[in-house]
């Protein structure tokens, strides 16, 4: 799915608040991951040369397909902070190779603002944010939506899509209102593969890597994202890159995610990103499955600083 993707079917990494910084993206990235996303930036932080914001955006090396995803209310202003993304980019001071826009945050804060899955209830200014900011950011723009903010309109919000010029869609098959755990919809993914001629990238409810295959096949969808089932395990893109194979890799075992979760530290270290809050957060994560879990989840709760949860993990 060129000129995003390059892999015959790639499987990405899902942006995803408060986990997917650059040294978790360049680990699922090494297991197979074919591209990622950054977490949703805020475009008026963007405009406002916000210092965290910006140190979001900058430059780690990532080589991969890595999109910045943007979020905002005001077509005007995510059209300015996507021209200076585009900017930071032709500079090399970021390694995006795309925007992707956030038509899909349910979050009360994002959607009382008027952004996120609240823009999906007027299509058209889908489609004016899209357009605006093909012409600005003079890189490819794609779209991640939800099937709806109250009604589910996502025919016409992907038709719409199409039409100002994105690049790519992505769909999150639940409505605003169906948060993260009602049973995906796969069927309204294959309808809008059907009714666009843009690759679509199918997300939601792939909990094991064989549903990435089960998805392809469902909906005929040109990508698969991967969210909370790569949390903790970036070793899950090789296993279902393998399932696409019919091929069966083991999970990680709890000193390879030990392992693992060190390399995330020593990769958050060289690229100058280290934080204890994306630290610990990760730390839980990577702790799922190990034995007794609620008792080590406090000992990792108890840790105060990242040489303690380094010392726990070693
Ligand atoms: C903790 C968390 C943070 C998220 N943050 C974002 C985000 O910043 N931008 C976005 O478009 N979606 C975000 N999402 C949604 C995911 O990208 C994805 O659409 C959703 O989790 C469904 O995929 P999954 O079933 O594979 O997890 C987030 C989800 C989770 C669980």
């Amino acid at each position: 799915m060129d000129p995003l993707f390059s892999d015959t079917f790639p499987i990405v990494l899902a942006p995803m608040a408060g986990y997917t910084d650059a040294p978790f993206r360049m680990l699922c990235a090494k297991y197979g991951a074919s591209g990622a996303y950054t977490e949703l930036i805020s475009a008026s932080a963007v405009i406002r040369k916000n210092k965290q914001t910006l140190g979001m955006l900058q430059s780690r090396g990532e080589k991969y397909q890595l999109g910045a995803q943007l979020f905002g209310s005001k077509t005007e202003e995510i059209a300015n902070a996507a021209a200076m993304v585009g900017g930071m980019c032709s500079r090399g001071a970021c390694d995006a190779k795309f925007i992707d826009l956030n038509f899909g945050c349910p979050a009360r804060k994002v959607v009382l603002a008027g952004a996120g899955s609240a823009i999906l209830a007027t299509p058209k200014k889908c489609g004016e944010i899209i357009e605006a900011c093909v012409k600005k950011a003079g890189m490819p723009i794609t779209a991640k939506i939800r099937l709806g903010y109250k009604s589910r309109n996502y025919l016409e919000v992907a038709k719409t899509i199409e039409s100002a010029g994105a690049s790519a869609i992505c769909v999150h098959a639940r409505t605003k209102d169906e948060g993260f755990g009602a049973k995906a919809d796969w069927d309204a993914i294959a309808e809008v593969k059907n009714s666009v001629n843009i690759p679509v990238i199918g997300n939601g409810g792939i909990s094991g890597p064989e549903d990435v295959l089960r998805m392809k096949a469902r909906t005929g969808c040109d990508a698969a994202m991967v969210g909370r089932a790569a949390l903790g395990n970036p070793f899950f893109f090789s296993r279902a890159k393998a399932a696409l194979f019919g091929k069966e890799i083991p999970d990680a075992t709890v000193e390879q995610k030990k392992k693992l979760f060190l390399d995330y530290l020593s990769l958050a270290e060289k690229c100058g990103c280290l934080d204890f809050g994306y630290a610990k957060a990760h730390a839980f994560e990577f702790a799922r499955g190990f034995k007794g879990a609620a008792a080590e989840r406090g000992k990792i709760s108890r840790c105060k600083t990242l040489d303690e949860i380094r010392k726990y993990f070693s």
